[in-house]
């Protein structure tokens, strides 16, 4: 890392976005983020300065943003720590891996990577569909379903099945509570610190507390008993007894909560509003179900059949590119760093807009149409156009995990249920908090199931191989 990067004399004066008095940015900002860095980005260029909630910010924005994320300037110029700090304060921890940088995190990095990746689902899409099943049951049985809720429930039970190996049905609305606050309160600060203190947020962190505790218990056991799964929390368990310095025991319950602080909001987010883009285009919903019947005709469901859901994943794609969970990275800058001819000035607190070109005619031509054949025609492959999973070394971990999760869980839901928006004309809501995404409203109404729960078999992995 080089701290003392020279920078070049006459540097250019980094314009400061207009805002109103007292509180700058804050409420455009707030409105909608994504068409905020965007009017920036026209009107200001690459590099700017935003006054959000009274502290100054800086900006690199467009496909700029996404190009320099990758490079090695931003790698020595830019540190997570300070954005994650009050997470890890919380939870008494010593590091977690989102705000680690450099040798640190990629040593974390690698010992978590199979648990976070696609891999960890191989063999197991009977479960995953058997869990979407019971969540349809339990959460989508009424006439009208609040989209977001019903799929936070999914998620929950989704993930603590595929990264523990438990999922604790009787802890799904705790995790949900403790990880809406963690976020709102202790992350993206859109909640004031205050709530840290509300009885509903305490009771539920309370019970994750027990539960983390339990589970690194039964993982203690495991390890002397030479037993330790070969999932997330069996890596990190085996990375904890190899390098107790790297992951150290306090550490460990953060291992629990960190799978759903990544991928309840994430992945909700992202199935609303792919749900609602394939209710609301015409033509779309006839191929989403022609797909997912063609899925569900066979006995048993792999990997390779999740990722040809060639219609359904551009669907996603075009949900996360137009409702993009990360608008911005927010990071802190490590020395003055010059970009462009600008100086960003060292310890400061830096967005970089990565989702920009998601909005912008160059890169996506009609931008704010729904249009899942974007992808074969292939806009996003422009340089630094697309960047739904962030870009750079803390790029989503969950990348692959999340297509195969999102895929199946579409696919599922379309082939089982007969569901439509509350009217054709119904326009999607949107929020900021705790991440930006479709409102809580959203509801969408259910007509009738098209296709019985039919359990698939297991793949036989071994014959696969
Ligand atoms: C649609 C779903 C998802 C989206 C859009 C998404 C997006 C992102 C983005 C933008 C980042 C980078 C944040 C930054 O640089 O500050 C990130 C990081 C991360 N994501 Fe995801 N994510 C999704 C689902 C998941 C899932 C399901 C998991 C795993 C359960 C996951 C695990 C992670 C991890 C562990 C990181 C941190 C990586 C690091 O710091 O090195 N994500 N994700």
């Amino acid at each position: 890392m080089n701290a003392e990067t020279k920078i070049s004399a006459g540097a250019k004066a980094i314009p400061v976005a207009k805002g109103i008095p007292l509180v700058g940015n804050t409420m455009e900002m707030s409105k909608d983020p994504a068409a905020f860095f965007v009017r920036c980005y026209r009107d200001y260029g690459p590099v700017y300065r935003v006054n959000v909630f009274g502290q100054k910010n800086y900006v690199i924005a467009g496909p700029e943003a996404g190009q320099f994320m990758n490079s090695k300037a931003a790698r020595a110029g830019l540190r997570s720590k300070e954005f994650w700090q009050d997470f890890v304060d919380h939870h008494g921890a010593s590091k977690t891996l989102t705000g680690v940088d450099g040798e640190v995190h990629q040593k974390m990095r690698a010992i978590m990577r199979d648990g976070f990746s696609r891999g960890a689902m191989a063999g197991r899409y009977h479960e995953l569909t058997d869990i979407i099943d019971a969540s349809i049951t339990r959460d989508w049985g009424g006439k009208e379903v609040p989209v977001i809720e019903a799929f936070q429930y999914m998620i929950v039970h989704m993930l603590g099945e595929v990264m523990t190996g438990n999922a604790p049905l009787e802890y799904v609305r705790d995790i949900r509570v403790n990880i809406l606050y963690i976020l709102n309160v202790l992350v993206t600060k859109q909640r004031p610190g205050f709530f840290k203190f509300m009885p509903e947020f305490k009771k539920a962190a309370a019970r994750v507390d027990e539960l983390g505790e339990s589970m690194v218990e039964e993982f203690f056991a495991h390890a002397e008993a030479g037993t330790l799964p070969k999932n997330l929390l069996g890596d990190v368990m085996r990375g904890h007894l190899n390098d107790p310095e790297l992951i150290q025991k306090r550490d460990l319950k953060l291992v629990l909560t960190g799978p759903y602080v990544a991928g309840l909001d994430t992945v909700a987010n992202s199935l609303a509003a792919a749900v609602y883009g394939i209710l609301k285009t015409p033509g779309i919903l006839e191929k989403v179900r022609a797909e997912a019947d063609e899925l569900f005709a066979k006995d048993v469901v792999t990997e390779k059949d999740v990722l040809g859901l060639s219609y359904i994943q551009n669907c996603l794609k075009e949900a996360m590119r137009l409702w993009p969970i990360a608008v911005a990275q927010v990071r802190t800058t490590n020395h003055d760093l010059e970009f462009e001819g600008y100086v960003i000035p060292k310890d400061e607190n830096i967005f970089l807009g990565t989702s920009v070109p998601h909005f912008m005619e160059e890169f996506f031509p009609d931008p704010m149409k729904f249009d899942p054949d974007r992808y074969d025609r292939r806009e996003h492959l422009k340089p630094g156009a697309y960047a739904p999973f962030g870009r750079g070394t803390h790029s989503c971990l969950g990348q692959s995990l999340a297509e195969v999760l999102m895929g199946i869980c579409v696919a599922r839901l379309f082939h089982r249920l007969d569901i439509a928006l509350e009217s054709p004309d119904y326009v999607l809501k949107t929020k900021t908090a705790p991440t930006p995404g479709p409102a809580m409203s959203f509801k969408i109404k259910v007509n009738g199931e098209r296709n019985p729960a039919k359990s698939l078999r297991a793949e036989n992995l071994g014959e696969a191989a």
